[in-house]
């Protein structure tokens, strides 16, 4: 059974997506760094050059790629949650659990990137919450949910892992 972690941008998911696939002794795959391999640029040039929309659909033949994967954990891009088929396909053979943060925390761990696309061009909190706003009925539809803000990536790895035994 896979792990997919979802997510907002700066929620954790490949952090902690990483020490919890090594926790478990399980193959990672990071979706945004696959996709950045397979076009040869990052995510950012993707957006500037072959746009959104593009990434999107990659972004979705990727899902449909990973549903296939057997007991790894994965960790999305923020905006796999906008296609309802991302989520069908992904949860094919998994778990999908949504990390969370506060927007404080969100935006104290943004701040200083240049690597959001999306987070361009604008007040990094404006920008955050108004996207925020737009993602959040599609995070909340995640029954699997854990909070990372202020908490240690391992404090995070414990809870999700309890979590799952519990579950099985
Ligand atoms: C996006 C989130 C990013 C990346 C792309 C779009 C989004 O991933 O996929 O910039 O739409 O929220 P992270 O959530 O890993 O930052």
């Amino acid at each position: 059974m896979n792990i997919i972690l979802i997510g907002f941008m700066g929620s954790g998911k490949t952090v902690v997506g990483k020490a919890l696939a090594e926790r478990l002794g399980r193959a990672f795959f990071d979706m945004d760094s696959i996709i950045e391999e397979e076009q040869g640029m990052t995510v950012a040039e993707i957006f500037r050059t072959k746009g959104e929309k593009f990434f999107r659909l990659w972004e979705a033949e990727l899902a449909r790629r990973m549903g296939e994967e057997r007991d790894a954990v994965i960790a999305c891009g923020g905006g796999v949650v906008l296609n309802r088929e991302n989520l069908e396909n992904l949860s094919r053979n998994g778990i999908v659990v949504c990390l969370d943060a506060d927007l404080d925390t969100l935006v104290n761990r943004l701040k200083d990137m240049d690597d959001r696309p999306l987070l361009e061009g604008g007040e990094t909190r404006k920008r955050v919450e108004s996207l925020l706003a737009e993602r959040q009925p599609f995070y909340d539809r995640i029954e699997f949910k854990v909070d990372t803000s202020g908490r240690s990536v391992d404090e995070v790895v414990d809870e999700i892992a309890d979590k799952l035994r519990a579950r099985c």
